[in-house]
């Protein structure tokens, strides 16, 4: 019942502090699916109250994030994201949560509209969910003389979450334009200095800088045969490591020059390293 949900929201005030993130992400969202789903016959003044509230806990959201991006600004680093990147031993499977929306606020992405649909073998922006992430960074342990590049980087999150979380430079390589605007515009915003991203099809980005390379499934078949060749002449000459999302995996757990660091699994980050050939 409408009237139920919202004496019951209205009451909690613990809503309101900035640390019940996941709580608060929750709230809002049951309000938008009532608003969203509202008659008229639910009653103007129950409407009005689930708006106010939810105006309310957007406030304090947003001041939440924008504490967050000054202190990314000011250099904070790591410690900007301290106490929301909080490390567990096994994150839930794929799926958004309330730290995607954190994420999305803080690196105030400005989702463009339509890009059309990719072309073959290639696979249309969906962005790893944040946890996953910071499960990456937590296990890959890069220092700041690593590069990861993000191979198919969409709106930017995995690089730019690179360097504020590790220090490492990051590069996205992104086919479609303007995804890689909204990235740079998030990027300088945040007065990110080691991050850089590429508007270009990653077959033929130069890949000679790059430690880390990550792909969540950015295509498969011929295009993503192609890119692990290349890849593989890369390990030639350096070490790297390739960490994986995705149906992806399958295909590059099954690439003898590669050995899995750890387990491989459906609905996680695998990470491989090159073994010298
Ligand atoms: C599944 S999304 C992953 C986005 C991002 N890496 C992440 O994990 O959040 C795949 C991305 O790869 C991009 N992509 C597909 N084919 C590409 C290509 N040949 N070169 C560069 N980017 C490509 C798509 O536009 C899309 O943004």
């Amino acid at each position: 019942m409408l009237h139920d949900l919202i004496c019951e929201l209205e009451s909690d005030h613990s809503l309101e502090q900035p640390e019940r993130l996941r709580e608060r992400v929750d709230a809002m969202e049951r309000l938008e699916d009532v608003l969203a789903h509202a008659q008229e016959a639910d009653g103007t003044p129950l409407l009005r109250r689930a708006r106010t509230l939810h105006e309310k806990l957007a406030d304090v959201q947003h001041r939440l994030c924008e504490a967050i991006r000054q202190a990314i600004v000011l250099g904070g680093g790591r410690q900007a994201l301290d106490g929301w990147a909080t490390p567990c031993a096994r994150p839930a499977p794929l799926g958004y949560d309330h730290l995607d929306a954190l994420v999305s606020e803080v690196l105030c992405f400005d989702e463009p509209g339509a890009t059309g649909s990719p072309a073959t073998d290639m696979v249309f922006y969906q962005p790893t969910p944040a946890r996953h992430v910071f499960d990456l960074l937590d296990r890959a342990r890069l220092g700041r003389e690593d590069i990861l590049v993000d191979l198919g980087s969409g709106l930017g999150h995995v690089p730019m979450l690179t360097t504020i979380h590790c220090g490492a430079r990051a590069i996205g390589v992104e086919y479609e334009d303007a995804y890689v605007r909204s990235a740079r515009h998030s990027a300088r915003a945040l007065k990110l200095d080691r991050v850089d991203f590429l508007a270009q099809d990653a077959r033929e980005a130069d890949l000679s800088a790059g430690t880390l390379f990550y792909l969540y499934t950015p295509f498969g078949g011929g295009m993503l045969r192609d890119m692990l060749a290349r890849l593989q002449q890369e390990s030639r000459r350096r070490p790297i490591r390739i960490a994986t999302l995705g149906p992806c995996t399958a295909t590059v757990a099954g690439e003898p020059w590669l050995r899995a660091q750890g387990p491989v699994e459906a609905d996680r980050i695998s990470l491989f390293r090159a073994c010298s050939s």
